[in-house]
């Protein structure tokens, strides 16, 4: 299979969706029982009570012996959350709470702009060399930073990013164009976050009220940004397109996503599709999506007629 997937937490807590370690046990089964292990974290998820999420995969002893690999992101999203002393603190504490020594991927979550990218790079190749990580992964950043750092490695001998996590769905493809070329350039390897966009093809309607504390709650963290992505006209004029479509073929819009991504998107070997969730019920239906082949031929010429549509206000996860 060339396109990975990797099991995504942003809902995982006593705070978040997924409230109990058996119910998140469970998860980790029925995602397992597919024949997956990759797991996606963050010192942030879920978003506004740090740690939760990865004190989960800790007390369930993730990692032990395998079973799953654990990739994580560092404390970001503020001023000088990129420090030297900030980073040390940050992946400290998130080793301790995974109960492990070393992580596979260690991703910078969003950039810091306070602090000099030199420094923080530094401070990442330190951590390298003392065996926290396997692999130095970036998010968020713009094209020229990303540039930036991996010709810092190379030029340096430090550690070059290998992976990337940005935005990529149907109504997102902004990366084809720019920043996939560089990626595969410099070697790194593209995760593709949000494949659902975080419910907006099938959990709200034009003209709907969000739900509070939803995915769509400009009230929250996560609110706040996929309602300046997604909530704009022509985009919930695509989806209704796309609904359209694939009820000819009796196909709905989230396993058009998935299916896309996994089959006819620009995706390829060594990229993967985060698996996003907030039920375990959700969780299996994606993974069962997943599973199934590619799209009839005209639901994809629907898909590329709609992106020439929409391509000039499609969202972009650049901070
Ligand atoms: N690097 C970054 O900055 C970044 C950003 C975002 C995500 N990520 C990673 O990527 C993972 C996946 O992203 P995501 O959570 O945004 O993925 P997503 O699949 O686009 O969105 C997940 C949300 O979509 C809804 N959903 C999922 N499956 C569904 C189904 N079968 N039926 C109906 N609704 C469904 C649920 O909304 P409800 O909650 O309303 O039920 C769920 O919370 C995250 O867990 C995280 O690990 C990384």
């Amino acid at each position: 299979m060339p396109v990975d997937l990797i099991l995504g937490t942003n809902n995982v807590g006593p705070h978040g969706k997924i409230k109990t370690i058996k119910d998140f046990s469970e998860i980790l089964d029925l995602y397992a029982s597919y024949g997956n292990k990759y797991l996606d974290c963050a010192y942030i998820y879920p978003a506004g009570f740090p740690g939760e999420a990865e004190t989960f995969l800790g007390e369930l002893q993730a990692a032990k012996d395998g079973k799953f690999v654990v990739d994580t992101k560092l404390d970001s999203f503020r001023d000088g959350a990129h420090t030297e002393q900030a980073i040390y603190v940050s992946i400290t504490s998130q080793l301790a709470r995974l109960k492990v020594d070393k992580i596979r991927t260690l991703y910078l979550h969003a950039p810091d702009r306070t602090v000099s990218f030199e420094a923080t790079h530094r401070v990442i190749n330190e951590l390298y060399q003392q065996g926290k990580f396997e692999r130095f992964g970036m998010s968020n950043y713009r094209l020229e930073e990303i540039i930036e750092f991996a010709e810092r490695a190379e030029k340096n001998g430090w550690v070059a990013p290998s992976a990337y996590e940005g935005l990529y769905n149907i109504v997102s493809r902004k990366p084809e164009t720019e920043l996939l070329p560089v990626l595969r350039k410099y070697n790194i390897s593209f995760y593709a976050y949000s494949p659902l966009a975080s419910g907006f093809f099938s959990n709200i309607k034009r003209g709907q009220d969000p739900a509070p504390g939803g995915q769509f709650d400009p009230n929250t963290f996560n609110g706040g940004y996929n309602q300046s992505w997604f909530f704009k006209d022509e985009l919930f004029t695509a989806i209704e397109e796309l609904e359209l479509v694939g009820a000819q073929y009796g196909i709905p819009n989230n396993a058009i996503a998935l299916r896309w991504l996994r089959h006819h998107s620009q995706l390829s070997d060594g990229d993967a599709i985060l698996v996003g969730y907030s039920k375990i019920e959700q969780l299996k239906q994606n993974l069962e999506y997943l599973e199934q082949g590619s799209l009839p031929d005209k639901i994809v010429q629907v898909i590329d007629s709609i992106w020439e549509s929409i391509k000039d206000s499609a969202p972009e996860s650049v901070f």
